[in-house]
């Protein structure tokens, strides 16, 4: 039982009942899903494409009175602005997302994390709806602080180096909902996630610890890009929507929040980690950066968030330490490969 998310629930005056997510069949939006229901929702439209997300994600909740699956890009949904009408609170989660998927896809990524925030946006205006968009801690690019507040100048690469068209989109995001709040338009809440985890995460486009994590349970290399000396902090994907939920009730509009962990790991002990805990026999091997996305890639070094200003708004610690969570994940990849 974790008592710190337990006190918090039980203090607090639950507003979100019926509740828009898009992006509701991927990774983070499916465990908000559960997460709003086991809190009372009494209705949750999700709009998805399943670009990226799986339908097993949400197939459970489906059957249940609750929810409604609208199966569209949120930019091919007849009428958005009536389809929005009549719930108290938006998720806007849809987007190009993962490194391999957007180094792949670069101008439909963009334009996708563009133009359905927009339109999401114009939506939630219309029915005075608060939204909350997820952007990411990319858009620090290389910043060479040590650590990372949400004040920290944004340090992003050249539009050369497609990989920067990702934060670039998000940035975009965040100055659209930022201006409309300046406005009086809308009442947004920016969250900036750092490399989230948790045992519906998938392999296929690019996260590192389900890769390292699959590769491991079959015997196979574990692939390290670059040297393998840069850091990452990971967080737990229930530490994070009880993040959501707490910032979404307590109506914290307006404001941009890091959500991660301080801890961090290199990629080279990520790799050992898991190899350790899975008990396996894989080789680590290394590949440069140039080799697996071209010229067109460079990455960050370190990325660690502050997240002083997240734990003052919400009272909420993340709960869960990195080898806990990689043992949490290879226990459920072992029994859903
Ligand atoms: N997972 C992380 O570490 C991380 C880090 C930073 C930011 N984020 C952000 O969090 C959000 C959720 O990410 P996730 O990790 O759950 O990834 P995900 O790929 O599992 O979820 C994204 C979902 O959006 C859907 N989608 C994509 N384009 C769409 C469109 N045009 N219309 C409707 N649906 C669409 C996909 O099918 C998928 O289900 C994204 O906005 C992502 O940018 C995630």
């Amino acid at each position: 039982m974790n008592w710190q998310i337990l006190n918090l629930s039980m203090t607090m005056k639950n507003n979100l009942k019926r509740i828009v997510i898009t992006g509701g069949a991927g990774f983070i939006g499916s465990n908000l899903s559960r997460k709003l229901l086991k809190e009372g929702a009494e209705k949750i439209l999700i709009i998805d494409d399943l670009s990226t997300g799986k339908i097993k994600n949400i197939e459970d909740l489906m059957k249940l009175d609750e929810i409604e699956f609208i199966e569209s890009r949120v930019e091919d949904v007849e009428n958005l602005n009536k389809t929005l009408s009549n719930f108290d609170f938006c998720f806007h989660l849809a987007a190009g997302v993962g490194v391999q998927y957007i180094m792949e896809n670069v101008s439909k990524a963009l334009l996708t994390n563009i133009e359905a925030t927009h339109l999401m946006i114009e939506a939630c205006k219309v029915n005075n709806l608060p939204i909350l968009i997820t952007s990411t801690s990319e858009v620090y690019g290389v910043s060479n602080d040590k650590v990372w507040t949400e004040e920290t100048k944004s340090l992003i690469g050249p539009p050369t180096k497609l990989r920067w068209s990702y934060a670039a989109s998000k940035l975009i995001d965040e100055f659209l909902v930022l201006s409309e709040f300046n406005d009086g338009n809308l009442n947004p809440i920016v969250v900036r996630l750092f490399n989230i985890i948790g045992p519906n995460q998938v392999s296929d486009f690019g996260m590192v610890v389900p890769k390292f994590i699959k590769a491991a349970l079959n015997g196979d290399e574990l692939i390290v890009h670059g040297s393998g000396e840069q850091t990452r902090s990971f967080t737990w994907v229930q530490d994070v929507i009880e993040y959501f939920y707490l910032l979404a009730n307590k109506k914290l509009y307006g404001e941009i929040f890091n959500i991660g962990q301080t801890e961090e790991i290199s990629i080279n002990n990520l790799a050992k980690l898991v190899v350790e805990l899975t008990e396996s026999n894989s080789k680590i091997t290394y590949l440069p950066h140039e080799e697996v996305y071209g010229s067109k890639f460079e990455d960050p070094m370190r990325r660690t968030p502050s997240i002083d200003k997240i734990v003052n708004a919400t009272g909420y610690s993340p709960t869960m330490e990195i080898p806990d969570m990689i043992r949490e994940i290879i226990k459920y990849k072992k029994t859903n490969p």
